[in-house]
């Protein structure tokens, strides 16, 4: 019950000064409910001389060499982010026998394979349950709690700064540009926002996720990803009218044919769960054989939410070190299933456009969808001022390269005037 077990931070930012506060806190009940005290022997920073209220100065060092040379730090906390040198350090800390948790999404997206390779060969755990959706524990219930199961979906609503800037254009009918302004002001969304209004962001995830569940390994590069910056407040609204509501959702799919992988904005029925998780929250819906539904809701970003996902992976390698059953759960990737490219997918399409308000018009555009194989399930036309209609047609699930043919089409059409916007529809 005496024991010490001696950690190190790389970062000591948003989540690594979360983590560091957050073990604080426990600190007194520690070796209770680990069986050990844990100490924070190293704080990795660039900027030593920078003020790190909560974080005791003598901690921190510029020095990765003294963290991975020091045998008696057994788990390193990569909380720095991007790839390098956040890479070389993991794999250097895993040679060196260190135990890894990390949060860092673009890189266990892109590079998991080698690292958890290398964590199996030095038998060293490597855990990042704060790489997807912050505090909402995913990784590990898919690993472990749902591991009797076959999924055949895991989809979601998994970047808080898009799910804000929606929630602002539907309920307070804002523009994009100025839901934005708005994430940016209330810190949502970053500096450079582009990896979250992409849809980057959320790929990666869809990536994890899509690897964990279906036991097969998707990389962040085989994710369709489509971000949420064409989508107009007008859109929105006819989404209402049709019972919608627009999301950003992260799709993974386990067909008898392929693993479908995708990000786009959505239409979801208002009826669906998914629909009412508004502001920066995160959920992530999941089907499998045995389970059926289970939904998973929470805070996906801030200091303390994912310090919450970080500190329990450490307690949860504590406990391993412990027990001396390190590297108890490593790669679950047996299969290797393909993933299917985007013109493969089957998926509905809600299309508006504005067409001529005269006769012939409705007729010539449904048989553009009826010649093409594109079956309309609901539409619905407003007049307009300028002697011109919007047409809104949500169709039924059409093989995508069916629908583009139907497309090319009617952009070629002098009736139609413009395609405004094309979303899918869940
Ligand atoms: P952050 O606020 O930018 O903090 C990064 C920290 O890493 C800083 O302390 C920085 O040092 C340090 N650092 C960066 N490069 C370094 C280098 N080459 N050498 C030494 N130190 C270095 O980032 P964050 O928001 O905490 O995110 C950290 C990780 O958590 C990322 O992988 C991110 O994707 C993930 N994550 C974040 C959230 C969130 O809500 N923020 C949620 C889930 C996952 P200085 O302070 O000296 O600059
Ligand atoms: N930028 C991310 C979001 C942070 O908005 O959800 C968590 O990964």
């Amino acid at each position: 019950m005496n024991q010490t077990i001696q950690i190190a931070l790389l970062g000591a930012g948003t989540v690594g000064g979360g983590v560091y506060k957050l073990l604080e806190k426990r600190r007194s009940e520690l070796p209770q409910r680990v069986g050990a005290d844990i100490q924070i022997s190293a704080v990795l920073v660039r900027n030593v001389s920078r003020p790190r209220p909560g974080i005791d100065p003598v901690v921190l060092t510029d020095d990765w060499q003294s963290i991975v040379r020091n045998p008696d730090i057994k788990i390193v906390v990569e909380l720095m982010g991007g790839i390098e040198p956040a890479r070389t350090y993991i794999r250097e800390a895993l040679q060196a026998g260190k135990n890894v948790v990390t949060a860092n999404k673009d890189l266990i997206a892109e590079h998991g394979a080698e690292l958890f390779d290398l964590a199996e060969a030095n038998h060293c755990d490597l855990q990042f349950e704060a790489a997807v959706a912050g505090a909402i524990p995913i990784i590990r219930p898919l690993k472990q709690c749902l591991a009797g199961n076959e999924l055949t979906e895991i989809m979601g609503i998994v970047n808080g700064t898009t799910n804000y800037i929606l929630t602002r254009m539907t309920q307070d009918g804002m523009e994009f540009d100025e839901a934005l302004a708005k994430a940016t002001e209330l810190g949502y969304a970053e500096a450079d926002p582009t990896a979250d209004i992409e849809g980057y962001d959320a790929g990666r995830k869809v990536a994890i996720m899509a690897s964990v569940g279906f036991h097969s390994r998707v990389r962040f590069s085989d994710v369709v990803c489509e971000g949420i910056t064409s989508i107009t407040a007008t859109d929105i609204r006819f989404a209402r009218e049709m019972g919608c509501t627009i999301k950003l959702l992260g799709v993974a799919r386990n067909t008898p044919d392929g693993i479908e992988a995708r990000v786009h904005p959505m239409l979801i029925p208002q009826s669906h769960p998914l629909a009412t998780v508004n502001d920066a929250f995160n959920a992530v819906f999941v089907h499998g054989d045995a389970l059926d539904d289970a939904m998973f809701y929470g805070r996906g970003a801030g200091e303390f939410p994912t310090a919450s996902a970080v500190v329990g992976d450490i307690i949860d390698t504590c406990r391993n070190l412990l027990m001396g059953c390190t590297a108890r759960i490593g790669c679950t990737c047996f299969k290797e299933l393909p993933v299917k490219p985007a013109a493969e997918i089957d998926s509905k399409f809600f299309v508006r456009m504005k067409v001529d308000h005269r006769l012939g018009v409705l007729a010539g555009v449904t048989s553009v969808f009826g010649n093409t194989g594109v079956s309309i399930a609901q539409m619905v036309q407003h007049q307009t001022t300028d002697g011109c209609a919007e047409l809104v047609v949500i169709t039924d699930a059409v093989r995508e390269k069916h629908f583009d043919d139907a497309l090319t089409i009617l952009c070629s059409m002098s009736m139609v005037r413009e395609i405004c916007s094309v979303i899918r529809v869940y």
